[in-house]
């Protein structure tokens, strides 16, 4: 099969796009750098120049290949409903990316939410997350113009990737923070909880996906949780630094800047995927993030030395 896929150069991305290579799938992908193009060319995905504003372009690919995976955006919403509309009446797979952050809370790093989420719970939305919501029922409604369109919303990913960008967002900007500072900090008291997901079972999703998921279908992403506190002693035991520092939302915001200290570390975000295990088969092998951060994550030479 022919995949076209957004975000090739990426995270999520370059380890589905390996993933799909090694299955004997064709991959072309988009990529906004020349340099990153002909590294991915590499590896194996025939590169496509062009930028998510690029929007005739997508059109174009889309069309041309038998499924889409939209990996490079969760929000940016202009250049996957127009992948959507392009596709329409064709009953191809388009596969998007989003985000648990999407049902993440105010908890500022002070309180553990009760509220889990399961694709059959009703969502939950703050403000400054309705339009990454919004996007996803629009392209979970394409299923209506003969789209099978799938929606994937992975939690915190963790673990090395496969493509050129082999590390994630938040477990490495807390490791590089604690390298930088010597003192590993949570926000707030790092009680609130996310789920997790290692970078290789999210990759098996997205083929289950691209293989069996039916038009219309929402599916959230984990194989486990753990709170930003247990996250930030597996960093200290593993940089071989003290205890870990509470550090109050409102000062961390001042540093990070708002998304990052209220939703990416500040939030609760607890989902289950019910949906994935249930109709996908889905079976993740990996253990939690903590146990990665402990055992596995990779350190520069003289941090292996302590
Ligand atoms: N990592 C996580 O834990 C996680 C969890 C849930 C959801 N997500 C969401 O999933 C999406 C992908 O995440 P990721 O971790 O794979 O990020 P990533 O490593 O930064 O990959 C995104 C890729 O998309 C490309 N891209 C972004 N904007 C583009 C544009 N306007 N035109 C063309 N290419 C563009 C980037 O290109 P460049 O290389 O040129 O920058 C990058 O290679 C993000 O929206 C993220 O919020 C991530």
């Amino acid at each position: 099969m022919h995949v076209f896929l957004t975000g090739a150069g990426g995270y999520i991305g370059g380890t589905v796009a390996a993933r799909l290579i090694a299955q004997g799938h064709r991959v072309s992908g988009l990529v906004r750098d020349p340099v990153k193009a002909r590294l991915v060319q590499g590896q194996g995905i025939v590169p496509v120049l062009g930028d998510l504003d690029d929007l005739e372009l997508l059109a174009r690919h889309v069309r041309e290949a038998d499924a889409t995976m939209n990996t490079a955006s969760a929000d940016h919403a202009t250049s996957a409903l127009a992948m959507i509309q392009a596709l329409a009446g064709s009953g191809k797979a388009f596969i998007h990316t989003s985000g648990s952050s999407v049902i993440g809370d105010d908890a500022r790093g002070l309180r553990v939410s009760d509220q889990v989420f399961d694709e059959e719970t009703p969502f939950a939305v703050e403000p400054l997350k309705a339009a990454r919501h919004r996007l996803n029922l629009s392209i979970l409604a394409a299923a209506d113009q003969n789209v099978r369109s799938v929606v994937i919303c992975p939690s915190l990913i963790y673990g090395e990737g496969d493509g050129l960008q082999r590390d994630s967002i938040q477990i490495p900007f807390l490791v590089r923070q604690a390298r930088a500072s010597g003192v590993a900090r949570v926000v707030g008291n790092g009680s609130n909880r996310w789920s997790t997901v290692h970078i290789a079972d999210l990759a098996q999703l997205y083929l289950a996906a691209l293989d069996r998921a039916p038009a219309g279908a929402f599916f959230f992403a984990e194989n486990g949780e753990s709170s930003f506190a247990e996250i930030g002693q597996a960093i200290a035991f593993r940089l071989g630094l003290g205890p870990v520092q509470s550090w109050p939302a409102e000062d961390a915001a001042a540093q990070w800047g708002e998304a990052k200290a209220y939703y990416t570390f500040g939030s609760n975000s607890r989902v289950r995927a019910v949906r994935a295990r249930r109709e996908l088969e889905w079976n993740p092998r990996h253990e939690s993030a903590v146990a990665w951060i402990r055992d596995e994550m990779k350190l520069a030479p003289e941090e292996q030395e302590r």
